[in-house]
């Protein structure tokens, strides 16, 4: 998830998501959904003033690669979130 000022965000998602990603997508107007591997997102440099990225970035490949094009895709200043769960040390209380 990236956010522009202004208040709009837009979402990016694997195309192997893309069905349940554009049905999230539709229940907010103010996100706009796309389908991309972060490898080659669909978005210009310094576009973003945040990223957000919210368990995906354990399960890419190219990390390094992906990192790059985050920071390509954030202005100068531009602020990047990260939650990574390591599940395999996850604890639950129910
Ligand atoms: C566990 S889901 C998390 C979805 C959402 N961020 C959330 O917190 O509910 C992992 C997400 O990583 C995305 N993902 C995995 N590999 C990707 C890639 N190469 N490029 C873009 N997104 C990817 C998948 O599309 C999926 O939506």
């Amino acid at each position: 998830m990236s956010a522009r000022r202004g208040g709009s965000a837009r979402s990016t998602s694997a195309p192997t998501r893309s069905r349940q990603h554009n049905k999230r997508g539709a229940e907010f107007g103010w996100v706009e959904c796309r389908t991309a591997d972060i490898a080659s997102p669909p978005h210009g440099d310094a576009e973003f003033d945040a990223v957000f990225a919210v368990q995906v970035l354990e399960y890419i490949t190219d990390l390094d690669a992906a990192l790059r094009q985050i920071h390509r895709m954030l202005r100068p200043g531009g602020g990047l979130v990260i939650v990574a769960t390591d599940w395999s040390s996850a604890v639950w209380h129910s």
